[in-house]
């Protein structure tokens, strides 16, 4: 019986180990009960009693070379495993941390905030109307009749006849007035929508509509509350002024200025080199309108306004496209 390819066969099959699991096939393949090994004892039964005692000498000696070689590499795999795990409960505190990623507010909602919290701290409470409004309360509740051209500057989607989205704050006036008698004073925040789409109109947009209601309400009040208002919003120094416009639901009517904050009234391409920015319309509740909400308009006046959110955000961030707003890009809004 030739032995000498036993311990060559046993050799190459171990130099083939790369790892733990090769380990595991050749020992059982070398060593196991039908391997190499067994094979070869197997086969002492066709010697001769002296050819047996050699050849089973010699095999066994391989056998325990191979043993011994086997032993050593489990211990070897062993040693790398338990290094693996080892490694594996230890926190690495030299490592850099993975920062999560904050989302914030958005411009709009941080300056509706602002908004609300300064009206707030004026005694104003929030109301609310829904986007999708009957056409009544959008115009003809605010002496606004179908064929008046006022609703040309306001033209809107309709969902149906009667129905729109609703293309200002202003019908929350008539729902808040009809829900409830004077006094009132609440401030209207929401989503309004127009057929617009430039550098300056976004088809949805955000107006704070706000209305104060009661005996003796004047129009001095209204400029006292909208100075209040611009000085808490755009700081101290912010000159305003009130120049005479025209709403229907508002008589008399006023639009309201302030000084550029781009080139503080020096004049600019922000300000079209007038030094002033529109902010926002109001004027005096008109008495029709306290009529359709069947208010005694005697008794009681009342003024009202209504401000751009979007153009409110521009003026105090310095944005020059209101559809930056919208495009959803992280690297504007991560600015804010
Ligand atoms: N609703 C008017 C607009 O959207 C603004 C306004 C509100 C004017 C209240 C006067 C009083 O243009």
């Amino acid at each position: 019986m030739d032995i000498s390819g036993l311990k060559e066969k046993i050799e190459g099959e171990i130099s083939r180990i790369g790892n733990i699991e090769d380990l595991k096939r050749a020992k059982v393949s070398l060593l196991g009960r039908k391997g190499v090994v067994a094979d070869y004892l197997d086969k002492l039964k066709t010697l001769d009693k002296d050819q047996r005692r050699d050849a089973g000498k010699a095999i066994n000696e391989i056998k325990t070379w191979a043993d011994l070689r086997i032993g050593e590499l489990e211990k070897h795999f062993d040693e790398i495993e338990r290094q693996k795990k080892e490694r594996a409960s230890l926190i690495d505190i030299t490592m850099p941390g993975t920062a999560p990623l904050f989302g914030r507010k958005h411009p709009i909602t941080l300056t509706l905030e602002e908004i609300i919290r300064i009206f707030g701290s004026l005694g104003f409470a929030v109301a609310e109307g829904p986007d999708i409004e009957a056409e009544y309360y959008n115009f003809e509740a605010l002496n606004i009749p179908s064929d008046h051209p006022a609703r040309d500057m306001q033209d809107t989607f309709y969902i149906r006849p009667g129905v729109v989205l609703r293309t200002h704050t202003s019908p929350v006036q008539i729902r808040t007035m009809e829900a409830q008698l004077p006094p009132v004073k609440i401030i209207a925040p929401g989503s309004v929508y127009r057929c617009d789409n430039d550098i300056s109109h976004t088809p949805m947009f955000h107006q704070v509509e706000g209305l104060m209601v009661d005996k003796n309400v004047r129009f001095s009040d209204l400029k006292g509350i909208l100075s209040i208002f611009i000085h808490e919003m755009f700081g101290p120094d912010t000159p305003l002024r009130f120049r005479p416009s025209y709403f229907p639901f508002t008589e008399p009517s006023a639009e309201v200025d302030i000084g550029c904050v781009i080139c503080r009234g020096a004049g600019c391409r922000v300000c079209k080199d007038t030094g002033w920015l529109e902010i926002l319309g109001s004027g005096m509740v008109h008495p029709q309108v306290f009529r359709n909400v069947g208010y005694d308009q005697e008794e009681i006046t009342g003024f009202a306004f209504g401000m751009g959110v979007e153009r409110i955000a521009m003026i105090k961030y310095g944005i020059d496209d209101i559809r930056q707003f919208y495009y959803n890009d992280i690297r504007f809004l991560s600015q804010f």
